[in-house]
């Protein structure tokens, strides 16, 4: 059995010895020393190129190196091979990580204090007590749910939207398109961790502003096709928004031209919000390798009607 690494190589290199270890009867062939296409049987890859698809003939397994698969022309990808998303806990815990640090910041008002200190201003804003401040996330996911775990002790009356029903202890959920207003309705802040699909394209949007209490924030770290940009700049200009947390852009970098390198009202980050772990991404898909291999069902399989 033999698996092509396509993707960053550093990683590579450090998978490789990884899989050495633990999974000796692994081939882990680095691109380009691809060898006989016709052995592999796994690939593990970012962003790969059709023509290197089309020349794995025996190819079983796409295996995203990270947890989204939207990168991906799933066209490109015959339907005899199946695609797995990366779920492994170094992600889970960055994003937590990262919605906390998001919605903290627009909870406590830092994007003021910023500009205040860059103004030379010693002024204070009313703390509002986190039992005031409803958050709500979109997708309730690997995720959605890990952040909403971590955002439990500070308070926040917490909800959370998904495609079909989820039941989470101490969470309001809201499922489909028909509560996707009332859902709305509860989110001082919004945060949106979807997956990008057909569906989901753009739902952030002035309609979807339109529908959150006044002046509620919003942090996005899913993908930045998820953001209409005008929208953002209109709602934040008119004040309909009061900040936005962007750790993805439809653009990465965004031109130097880009009106929110500078907006006052922006906290941009450079997609950083999770990486995939190089130790504990190396034993998932190693673990996932070994059940394909045993027929059991792989973690993070992606429904290619759903693209997610
Ligand atoms: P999952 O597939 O585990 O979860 C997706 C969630 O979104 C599910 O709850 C799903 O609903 C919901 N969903 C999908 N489509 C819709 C829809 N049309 N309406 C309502 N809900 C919908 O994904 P993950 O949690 O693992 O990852 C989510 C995304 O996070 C990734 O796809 C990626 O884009 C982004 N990401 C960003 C990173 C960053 O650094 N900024 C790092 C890693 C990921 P249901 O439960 O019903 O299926
Ligand atoms: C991912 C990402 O999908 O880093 O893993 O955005």
């Amino acid at each position: 059995m033999t698996l092509l690494y396509h993707a960053d190589p550093v990683r590579g290199r450090a998978w490789q010895a990884i899989f050495a270890e633990a999974a000796p009867d692994l081939e882990f062939r680095l691109s380009p020393e691809i060898g006989d296409p016709a052995d592999i049987r796994y690939l593990a890859a970012w962003r790969p190129p059709a023509e290197l698809i089309a020349r794995l003939t025996n190819l079983e397994v796409l295996f995203s190196i990270g947890a989204g698969v939207d990168q991906l022309d799933l066209t490109a990808i015959p339907p005899s091979v199946s695609i797995v998303r990366m779920i492994e806990p170094g992600i889970a815990q960055g994003i937590a990580e990262y919605v906390c640090l998001a919605v903290l910041a627009l909870h406590r008002h830092l994007i003021d204090y910023i500009g205040a200190q860059r103004d030379e201003r010693w002024a204070s804003l009313r703390l509002v007590p986190a039992q005031e401040r409803r958050v709500g996330i979109m997708g309730l996911g690997n995720l959605g749910v890990a952040a909403l775990e971590r955002l439990r002790p500070f308070g926040f009356p917490l909800s959370g939207w998904s495609r079909s029903p989820r039941t989470i202890e101490g969470v309001t959920c809201f499922a489909g398109t028909a509560d996707f207003g009332q859902f709305l309705s509860h989110c001082d802040v919004l945060v949106c961790m979807l997956p990008l699909t057909e569906q989901t394209r753009g739902i952030l949007c002035c309609k979807t502003f339109e529908e959150l209490p006044g002046s509620a924030g919003i942090v996005n770290a899913g993908r930045g096709g998820h953001l209409i940009e005008q929208d953002l700049l209109d709602a934040l200009d008119t004040r309909r928004l009061s900040g936005a947390v962007l750790d993805v852009m439809a653009a990465e970098p965004p031109p130097a031209s880009h009106p929110f390198w500078r907006h006052p009202r922006i906290l941009m980050t450079p997609h950083i919000a999770a990486m995939t772990s190089t130790e504990s991404g190396a034993r998932a898909l190693i673990e996932n390798i070994g059940r394909h291999k045993s027929g059991l069902a792989m973690h993070g399989l992606v429904q290619r009607d759903r693209g997610y």
